[in-house]
């Protein structure tokens, strides 16, 4: 009789090892962006930055002070959130420093309070109009409502809920990178069907377009499922006595009020 030798299965990452690459893309993609964009606005006046049109200082150079004001304090607080945020998901620093995850987390409590309302006044004045308004505006307002559940919560010491409302608010503080990503993608998809004299001014207008709402959107849903694998408290549109689920349905669970 003649045996087969098959060949030994493929080894496939363990779970565990997939969360670690996913984290260290998260840490690496928010250090990237809250450098490189933040960092931008350092080289030179808004004026300056105007003439070699960088970044939206185009559309913030001529705005009203207080506009520009906000505008300054947005990105540095908003991507001191973004330098931030990733480390509080390090299990490891949970376990062995906890007055240091405490500190950060203060501090990025912090950072979304004032980047989530200083982005709510520039949603006024968004390079996009009405789109920018509502699609930037319920982003500030749900940015800084989360964060204020994440908060409320651990005060609560309801670390389950605690956990999926900053799963919740970094998904959206992660908007910033997305944004980013889907801009590329949204330029990309566009160049084979480019014609004109200059097609690339109506590249960018149409691939910005649509980001005030697709930087967020996908995120907040892949958040959710990430909250319903981890088990955490995760949200019910609907509460009907028959349908809660026991994981939810304890003080310690569900994400109150
Ligand atoms: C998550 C909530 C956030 C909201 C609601 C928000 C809102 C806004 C708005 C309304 C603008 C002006 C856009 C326009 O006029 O079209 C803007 C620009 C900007 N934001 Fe945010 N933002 C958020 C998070 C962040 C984060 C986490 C960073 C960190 C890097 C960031 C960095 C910037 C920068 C650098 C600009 C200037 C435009 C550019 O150079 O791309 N924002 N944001």
């Amino acid at each position: 009789m003649t045996s087969i030798a098959r060949p030994a299965p493929a080894k496939r990452p363990s779970r565990r090892g997939r969360s670690q690459w996913s984290w260290a893309w998260v840490v690496l993609s928010s250090l990237v962006i809250a450098g490189y964009f933040v960092g931008q606005y350092a080289q030179g006046t808004l004026d300056a930055l105007a003439h070699e049109h960088v970044g939206l200082a185009d559309d913030y150079a001529s705005r009203a002070l207080p506009i520009r004001v906000a505008f300054y304090i947005h990105i540095v607080s908003a991507g001191l959130a973004l330098a931030l945020g990733p480390w509080q998901f390090s299990q490891r620093l949970r376990s062995r420093r906890l007055r240091l995850h405490r500190g950060i987390g203060r501090t990025y409590m912090v950072s979304v309070a004032i980047g989530a309302v200083s982005a709510l006044v520039m949603s006024m004045f968004s390079s996009v109009g009405l789109l920018g308004f509502f699609g930037f505006g319920s982003l500030a307002v749900l940015w800084g409502w989360t964060a204020w559940r994440g908060y409320r919560a651990i005060r609560e010491r309801d670390i389950r809920s605690h956990q999926a409302w900053m799963i919740r608010n970094f998904a959206l503080t992660y908007a910033a990178v997305t944004l980013r990503l889907w801009f590329g993608v949204l330029i990309l998809v566009q160049v084979p069907f480019a014609h004109g004299a200059d097609p690339f001014d109506a590249i960018l207008t149409q691939a910005y377009a649509p980001l005030p709402f697709l930087c967020w959107l996908p995120n907040i849903v892949i958040a959710e499922f990430m909250i319903r694998r981890r088990g955490l408290p995760a949200l019910h549109l609907a509460t009907s006595p028959g349908t809660r689920h026991p994981e939810t349905s304890g003080r310690a669970a569900a994400p109150s009020g």
